[in-house]
């Protein structure tokens, strides 16, 4: 990467320079980061806002209208102010995976019936309170899930959530891989479908919906692999004979380096469109990293700036344990300057405050002399981030705060 592409290639009307000020949400990030102190998450409503109308426009002019409907993945960022955020705008509904997630998506206004609920590992305690929320549709992904739903809500319809042991997900990161040649816990096989739906038969439970997410992250090159995965996640369909809806989970990315391009939408709309057009099933999406990632900006502060043997270190007053994804995913965070520099940029590793070795936030960054410069932004903070969050090294405080 050279100086112009680094602080190019992540550029948008709403995060870009002007006037050497970095703004983002129409705001002077510098401005932000000194009202709020460090380290601070900043979301832009707005930037979620044309997230979701993109999608939407996208399966509208793919003739999918009155076909799909878009769950929003709250494990991806459950903020409380951005979950009303979403609620008031009226464009999805949650998709979570906890009774605590959707005790939290109702607290913030959504109705148990605009949550599509799929989880791994039930336990009794979590089906008691599950069992509270009248409406809420569950997936199951296990034959332990559709028993203890069966005994729970005998004779309501459930979701079947399988593993079709094909994956997807960014460029060749097997990280990001739900499914596969390695088994996983996620969803039933098609080994053990036909019990699955002998299980749900003995309690009366109607198959409506077949379920499966297989990975994170995926851009334009994977969009034939999600066509191979869909298709062959039509045998699961044919198998359970009555069923009204697909969920083709979440997954959808956005870049993460100069070299990623935006998804091509038009082109996923349209493998949607292609599978499902004609067969007058109805789609569910649901997305998390898509609607909020690049939607976030981590504002954190310098320490230092010192050369240990041949690399250059940055330090800042974060670690890798308020945004775990770059070290847990090798899912890089894009350091920018809050105000443009020409200087000659140099490599330079941006490091955390925490005492492990994986305390990395970028390695090699394209940036210039940062003396005079007392913050960094990282970008695609919106997602995975403050959500998994921990207390590491008792190092876990942060804020939130959400831009309108
Ligand atoms: C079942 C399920 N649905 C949806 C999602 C959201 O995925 P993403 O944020 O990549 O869109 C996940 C995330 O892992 C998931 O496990």
């Amino acid at each position: 990467m050279n100086q112009e592409s680094y602080y190019r290639w992540w550029q948008r009307t709403d995060l870009c320079y002007q006037r050497e000020q970095l703004l983002f949400a129409g705001r002077r990030v510098q401005d932000l980061a000194d009202q709020f102190g460090t380290p601070s998450f900043v979301y832009s409503t707005s930037r979620i806002q044309e997230n979701l109308t993109r999608l939407h426009t996208a399966l509208t002019a793919a003739d999918l209208a009155g076909q799909y409907s878009l769950h929003y993945a709250m494990k991806a960022n459950r903020f409380a102010p951005l979950l009303t955020f979403l609620k008031q705008t009226g464009l999805c509904g949650i998709d979570a995976c906890s009774p605590g997630e959707v005790e939290h998506a109702v607290s913030c206004g959504f109705a148990p019936s605009d949550i599509s609920f799929t989880a791994s590992s039930l336990s009794a305690q979590d089906l008691a309170v599950l069992a509270r929320y009248d409406g809420i549709f569950m997936d199951c992904d296990s034959l332990h899930a559709i028993h203890c739903w069966g005994q729970l809500k005998p004779h309501t319809k459930i979701g079947l959530r399988v593993n079709p042991a094909m994956g997807i997900g960014r460029a060749a990161n097997d990280k990001l891989h739900y499914a596969g040649d390695v088994t996983t816990k996620f969803g039933i096989y098609q080994e053990q479908f036909a019990e699955a739906l002998d299980i749900a038969k003995s309690y009366g439970l109607q198959v409506s919906k077949i379920h499966f997410h297989t990975g994170c992250g995926y851009l334009t090159p994977q969009l034939e692999q999600l066509e191979r995965i869909i298709t062959h996640c039509f045998w699961f369909v044919d198998q359970a004979g009555q069923v009204e809806r697909v969920n083709i989970g979440g997954g959808l990315g956005v870049p993460h380096v100069d070299a990623d391009q935006p998804l091509a939408l038009e082109r996923w709309a349209a493998v949607l469109h292609r599978q499902f057009g004609a067969q007058g099933l109805h789609v569910e999406i649901e997305p998390g990293d898509y609607i909020v990632k690049d939607a976030g900006l981590l504002l954190l502060g310098k320490t230092f700036v010192e050369r240990k043997k041949n690399t250059v270190f940055v330090g800042v007053d974060a670690g890798f344990n308020i945004a775990p994804e770059p070290a847990y995913y090798n899912l890089p965070f894009q350091p920018v300057p809050l105000h443009y520099d020409d200087s000659t940029c140099a490599a330079m590793s941006v490091v955390g405050n925490i005492n492990e070795a994986l305390d990395v936030w970028y390695e090699q960054a394209w940036l210039p002399d940062l003396t005079a410069h007392r913050h960094l932004a990282l970008i695609n903070a919106g997602a995975y981030s403050s959500a998994m969050a921990s207390n590491h090294c008792m190092r876990g405080q942060f804020k939130e705060f959400l831009l309108f």
